[in-house]
């Protein structure tokens, strides 16, 4: 890549006090303009590639650089090209909305008017001007990420770094926020976000890294990830005295290997060929006298490629980690136990 905004060689980051290797070597770039979305489960180390990136944190070993600067190097130019809104949002309850970005401002040395004026400015982009004058304490969950945001945008960042942006909030202001995020892209600044939800990355992100246990192990476009599933994917329920008999019917009509999700309660074939394999399945499982519930043919989504990628759905990854209440390394794990 000629010219990219932000890039990150084989960076390791350990923690050893915990026994922790948070990340593992991960390199990625990309170029001005885009949003690069970074997927993982909770615990992949996504926040800790972007404190790194945000010179909060020091990597063991490797190089990243944000606009050309290196931020090991020189962290106060890197800073001033840098907005940074984290997971949990960071603003003073008993000021009102306006105030808490005013005072932001004035942290970045704006006049008393121009602090104003900005404020102004950002909190409409942020659709926050109707409730600027309330003190955040009345604020619901998604507006307070919103107001979060709008400090982050004070200092006219090049680059923007939103850790799981819109995690834990409902909805609609998840929605909201994805507008917003979009609005900026289009108003000339770059997004890193992180997300552990397959279809923001799909939503939001022009590139996608998938991050695994510290590692990077797939990037590419939404289109690309599900490309490299190939072809398409049967999904059919039936019922559970009859799944194994389901699944050995599956196997005989195809060298691919048939699963059974968990999670969906459904079995799944990739079908290369699509519509034949279909037809197959089918009038195989009609032969043995098997009764379907339902049965689909379906583009891979992202959720197929972090199932084939990881080997656990992403749900099942998100129900594993908030079983976890003090931060611990998950060892590797198969879908088995
Ligand atoms: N300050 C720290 N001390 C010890 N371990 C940490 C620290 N920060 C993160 N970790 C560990 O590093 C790994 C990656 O964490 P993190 O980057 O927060 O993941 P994510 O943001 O993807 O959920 C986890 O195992 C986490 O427990
Ligand atoms: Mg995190």
């Amino acid at each position: 890549m000629s010219n990219p905004i932000v890039r990150v060689e084989n960076i390791v980051k350990t923690f050893p006090k915990a026994n922790v290797v948070a990340l593992d070597g991960v390199s990625l770039e990309f170029e001005a303009g885009i949003v690069y979305g970074l997927l993982g489960p909770n615990g992949a180390g996504k926040t800790t590639l972007i404190r790194v990136l945000t010179t909060l944190l020091r990597a063991d070993s490797g190089y990243a650089e944000v606009g050309g600067v290196d931020v090991a190097a020189d962290p106060t130019s890197a800073r001033t090209l840098i907005g940074l809104a984290g997971q949990f949002a960071a603003v003073d309850d008993y000021l009102t909305g306006r105030e808490n970005v005013e005072m932001v401002g004035r942290l970045y040395n704006l006049s008393s008017s121009d602090a104003k004026q900005r404020a102004d400015d950002i909190l409409r982009r942020i659709h926050l001007s109707d409730a600027a004058d309330r003190p955040v304490r009345t604020y619901s969950g998604g507006m307070r990420r919103r107001l979060d945001l709008a400090a982050s945008l004070v200092g006219r960042p090049r680059v923007l770094f939103l850790d799981e942006p819109t995690t834990g909030i409902d909805p609609q202001s998840r929605i909201d926020l994805w507008d917003i995020i979009k609005d900026l892209v289009t108003g000339g600044t770059t997004v890193l976000l992180t997300t552990q939800y397959l279809d923001e990355a799909d939503q939001l992100a022009d590139r996608i890294g998938v991050i695994d246990n510290g590692k990077l192990i797939a990037q590419g476009t939404g289109n690309e990830l599900k490309d490299q599933m190939g072809g398409s994917v049967i999904e059919l329920h039936v019922a559970d005295d009859v799944r194994n008999d389901a699944i050995e019917a599956l196997a005989a009509v195809s060298t691919e290997v048939p699963t059974f999700d968990q999670y969906h309660s459904s079995l799944r074939l990739p079908a290369p060929d699509g519509s034949q394999t279909l037809l197959n399945v089918v009038r195989r499982l009609d032969e043995r006298g098997i009764a379907v519930q339902d049965v689909a043919l379906h583009k891979p989504t992202l959720d197929d490629v972090f199932l084939t990628l990881t080997g656990r759905g992403a749900e099942e990854a998100e129900a594993e980690s908030e079983k976890v209440t003090t931060p611990k390394r998950r060892g590797p794990r198969g879908r088995s136990n």
